[in-house]
């Protein structure tokens, strides 16, 4: 289906050439003026130059083509030469009737679908997930479905940090505390215990008593190394110990991806990109990109147009090891054999801005990557607290997301227990639905890349730009159709009729929107548009609802109406917060 604003365009292109001018003039955007009328051109005002007319004139000229024009209910050329419009509520009407028809509310599908990895999450494992990578998964998440939505071929890739040094702290933590597991002994060649030597939070707290401690001791530090440089060249031992540390952290991992409503189609990590590192280096080698700066193997990415120094791309240490780049760069092969994607997306903090820089161009330089392949850097700010810096407990800790996560369900369960509306069970798990969104929604509702403050108290508000208050318009609607039908009605085959007043016009101004906003959306990669368009949406129900008598109505082809109207708004609602990453509970 096209747009609504795809179809007013047309009209106006038609009018334009009609009256002489070009259609490239016939530019329609969203009104500024919302009190004067709802869209408009101001393609007169440009067009006066090239046919040395007044712009009222052009105007005019174009406004006297649009007489009798199905769309418009108005069409005002007003001074100095704007064109003011105002949609006939019967095309209003008959446009939402066709969205509620369609599977997908008239959002038309990429005609020729696009591979596309998004590179999200990237927690590293036996390290406990924190806030920082809370943000990764929200609006990869998000991206995820909208690009999905679109028709597109989507894999969501988890990209596990699972190989660097965390790994030799921990087999050196564990080998000072049980030296006499077989792991340890190098003259052992029977089968490894199935059995982990360890639980999921005897490792948590492994890690981070490792990593204090090697910070202190150097010779700590050096034997953690090692071990990280025996793992990486295949000793037996170490390697049945990463499978242990692998399998019980990805195990906890993905029961906390899974309350967070985020689901990966890949659980890939950085260990499995090291067998493509040998030859991918010896051909930058051979074919001339490495150069030896130093000791280490480096590919220049400087370009021309810089205006800042861009450092070169660092394959190999002068000990032969290899690095970030080095990781990142192997795995653009892996995934360039195994899906040949259109395109790469990746989630990341974006103050790794630089590193993706250097990979990216160095990936592109050496053909490791098609010239055509998009690859794209979303970065996105750092998540605060009140006090406007990193977000921290109350004792000055990094949070840990499982913490972050119970606190807010507290915080709505207790809103949800003064409503007094549903039972202690229910509101339990009413809670964690409402929670989820009100996390999700307080970041995706920031543009991604800007830094933002979580704030539980405005986060879990049932008022203001907030998930609950979405949840609450979503579960208000549901209700309201629910009694519908318990009233003997039926809410299959209903139409929206043309509106009669203020209000509702005002909502269906706003429900016929959605198809101009997903593809902004899309195309912008903006979550947060969603958001802002969902809240207006919400208001202009809400308003609407305090306006209308719609259950109460007496004539029941108005009501059946209104109640279509509600199904219409209620699937868009559903649908957008469903791209966000959740959804709505059926009370609350
Ligand atoms: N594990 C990394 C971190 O915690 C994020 C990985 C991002 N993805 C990537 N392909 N480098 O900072």
């Amino acid at each position: 289906m096209k747009t609504l604003l795809e179809i007013i365009t047309i009209e106006m292109e038609k009018a334009f050439e009609d009256a002489g001018y070009d259609a490239s003039l016939a530019k329609v955007t969203l009104s500024n003026r919302p009190d004067l009328c709802e869209y408009q051109c101001n393609g007169a005002m440009a067009g006066a130059k090239t046919y040395k007319k007044a712009p009222i004139m052009i105007a005019e000229d174009v406004v006297s083509r649009l007489e009798g024009n199905s769309c418009f209910a108005s069409a005002e050329a007003v001074k100095p030469g704007f064109i003011n419009l105002k949609l006939a509520p019967e095309f209003v009407s008959g446009y939402l009737n066709d969205m509620a028809a369609d599977e997908k509310l008239g959002v038309e599908e990429e005609t020729r679908p696009k591979t596309i990895i998004i590179d999200y999450g990237g927690p590293n494992v036996a390290k406990p997930l924190h806030v920082g990578h809370l943000r990764s998964a929200i609006i990869g998440e998000s991206v995820k479905r909208i690009m999905r939505f679109k028709g597109n071929k989507v894999l969501g890739d988890i990209h596990l940090g699972d190989w660097g040094y965390q790994m030799g702290l921990i087999i050196t933590e564990l080998k000072k505390r049980q030296p006499e597991l077989p792991y340890f002994d190098e003259a052992f060649t029977g089968e490894y215990p199935a059995e982990a030597p360890f639980t999921i939070s005897e490792l948590e707290e492994i890690y981070p008593t490792a990593s204090a401690y090697a910070k202190e001791h150097e010779d700590y530090r050096e034997e953690a190394l090692h071990a990280t440089y025996l793992l990486q060249n295949g000793y037996r031992g170490y390697r049945a110990l990463w499978h242990h540390i692998m399998n019980v952290s990805v195990t906890d991992l993905k029961k906390n991806y899974e309350k967070l409503d985020v689901h990966f189609d890949l659980w890939k990590g950085e260990s499995d990109a090291q067998e493509y590192i040998p030859d991918m280096v010896k051909r930058l080698k051979d074919e001339g990109y490495a150069r030896y700066d130093e000791g280490a193997l480096v590919v220049d990415v400087q370009e021309e147009s810089d205006n800042k120094e861009v450092p070169p791309c660092m394959i190999l240490k002068s000990d032969g090891a290899a690095l970030y780049d080095t990781t990142d760069l192997a795995t653009l092969v892996e995934r360039e054999k195994d899906y040949h994607p259109d395109e790469v997306i990746y989630v990341v903090d974006k103050r790794q801005e630089l590193h993706f820089i250097q990979v990216f161009r160095c990936a592109k330089k050496t053909g490791i990557i098609p010239n055509e392949t998009e690859l794209k850097f979303l970065g996105f700010g750092t998540m605060n607290g009140k006090d406007g810096k990193p977000f921290k407990t109350r004792e000055g800790g990094v949070m840990r997301l499982e913490n972050l996560i119970r606190e807010i369900d507290e915080e709505m369960y207790r809103k949800i227990m003064d409503n007094r509306t549903v039972e202690e069970e229910e509101a339990k798990r009413t809670a964690e639905t409402v929670g989820l969104a009100a996390i999700k929604y307080g970041d995706l509702s920031n543009q991604a890349s800007k830094d933002y403050i979580f704030d539980v108290d405005r986060f879990t508000s049932f008022e203001g730009n907030t998930g609950p208050y979405i949840l609450y318009t979503i579960v208000r609607i549901k209700s309201i159709l629910n009694k519908y039908v318990e009233a003997g009605g039926t809410l299959g085959g209903l139409e929206i009729r043309p509106a009669e007043d203020l209000y509702e016009k005002a909502l269906m101004l706003q429900a016929v929107k959605f198809n101009d906003v997903i593809n902004a959306v899309y195309e912008e990669t903006a979550p947060h548009k969603i958001c802002a368009y969902i809240y207006e949406l919400a208001n202009e129900f809400n308003k609407f609802y305090h306006e209308t008598k719609i259950l109460s109505e007496e004539d029941e082809q108005r009501k059946a109406g209104y109640i279509a109207l509600l199904g219409l708004v209620k699937s868009v609602l559903e649908t957008c917060i469903d791209l966000l990453g959740f959804d709505a509970p059926e009370r609350m």
